[in-house]
């Protein structure tokens, strides 16, 4: 099998490609990535996790002709579909950014599939699509709209996707949709490198932690939750990057959606307690206001993917707090 993982020097398409070759340990993966968003210490990195050279295309997917040499060369079988850009709040500030960026690429990257006769296709999408509804979140569910572009590229690349794949009988698509990734390999060698003021919890705590930042702003302290404070489905990135093996190992003709999260919601301060209590660090914390476009509670029915995929999330909410520090602590900015 020959992958093409675009994004793949990204958090999660870095620990895709670990999974990916453990599990397909014959296949030829290939990452195009431009570094928007991503190292080249990274790339070093992950070569050392997995002990290969990896054929890595510094290459903007948007550039549709660039694009097309890559597939040219390759006879590819797969691409799994990381590439875009995810910051909410920019999203808002910077519509067609989103739009340019996010469409244009995966316009690309389907119709170069159609051309060069690639059949399987695996897409990042979100939780974010599922907009304002009560969780467990199943996946039958009608999209409502977002509240940001950003939330609005990934809908339209599901529409794309599906309409493709209606025409194209061969044609397969997997679309998993995300909750809130979060942690690092247990190397501490590959995670989530915020650059600049963290948008995210997890990467805002770790931060906390670092001492870099002073305390921890928590959103509202009144949601109808446990203690408060709004509740997420963490899930570990090496048990997201799983489920994107499982997708591919069992791809079918048309198009197929699971949500990747682990069915369980944590609080803020559960999180916050849970981080204190397993890397024995404090964070500081006050609560404020709520954030615009908040829900209270987010978290998935998992079960299509646990049935169809034969997956399930195994790593613990201590196991993602610990592995995200593990990261941060020894992870230097070059
Ligand atoms: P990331 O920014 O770490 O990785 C994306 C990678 O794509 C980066 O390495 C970047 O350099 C590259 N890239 C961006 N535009 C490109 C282009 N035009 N051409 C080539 N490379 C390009 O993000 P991530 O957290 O790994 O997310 C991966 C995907 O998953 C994204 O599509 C994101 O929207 C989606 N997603 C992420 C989350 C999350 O919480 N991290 C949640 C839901 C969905
Ligand atoms: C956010 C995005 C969502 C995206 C997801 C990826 C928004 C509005 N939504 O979701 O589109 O798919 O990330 O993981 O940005 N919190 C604090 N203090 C902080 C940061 C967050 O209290 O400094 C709280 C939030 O209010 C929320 C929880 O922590 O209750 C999780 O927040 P976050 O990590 O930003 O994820 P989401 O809001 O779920």
């Amino acid at each position: 099998m020959n992958i093409l993982i675009t994004g793949g020097n990204g958090y999660i398409g870095s620990h895709t490609y670990v999974s990916l070759r453990e599990q397909f340990p014959h296949a030829q993966l290939v990452i195009a990535d431009n570094l928007s968003n991503s190292t080249v210490k990274a790339l070093d990195n992950l070569k050392k996790i997995v002990q290969e050279e990896i054929l890595f295309h510094n290459i903007d997917i948007c550039h549709e002709e660039i694009l097309e040499d890559l597939f040219s060369k390759h006879n590819f079988d797969a691409i799994i579909h990381f590439a875009g850009f995810k910051a909410v709040g920019e999203s808002v500030d910077n519509p067609l950014k989103y739009y340019n960026n996010n469409l244009i690429g995966t316009l690309n990257l389907v119709k170069l599939c159609l051309k060069y006769d690639v059949k399987k296709f695996v897409f990042s999408s979100s939780a974010t699509v599922y907009g304002d509804r009560v969780s467990p979140i199943v996946e039958s569910l009608e999209l409502l709209p977002t509240s940001n572009p950003y939330g609005e590229t990934k809908a339209m690349c599901e529409r794309i996707l599906m309409d493709v794949a209606a025409i194209n009988p061969e044609f397969s698509v997997s679309i998993l949709r995300y909750f809130n990734p979060v942690g690092a390999h247990e190397s501490g060698m590959i995670g989530e490198a915020a650059n600049g003021m963290p948008n995210n919890l997890m990467p805002y705590i770790t931060k906390v932690a670092k001492g870099e930042l002073r305390a921890l702003n928590v959103f509202g302290g009144d949601y109808p939750t446990i203690d408060g404070t709004g509740v997420r489905d963490y899930i570990h990135v090496m048990d997201l990057a799983e489920g994107h093996a499982a997708a591919l190992a069992h791809l079918k003709p048309g198009t197929h959606i699971y949500n990747l999260g682990t069915g369980k919601g944590t609080s803020v301060l559960q999180l916050v307690d849970t981080f204190q209590r397993v890397n024995g660090v404090r964070i500081p914390y006050e609560i404020v206001g709520r954030r615009n476009g908040d829900l209270a509670s987010v978290f998935a029915d998992v079960s299509k993917a646990e049935r169809e995929l034969q997956w399930q999330a195994k790593r613990t909410i201590e196991c993602m707090c610990r592995d995200a520090w593990n990261f941060e602590k020894n992870y230097v900015l070059i």
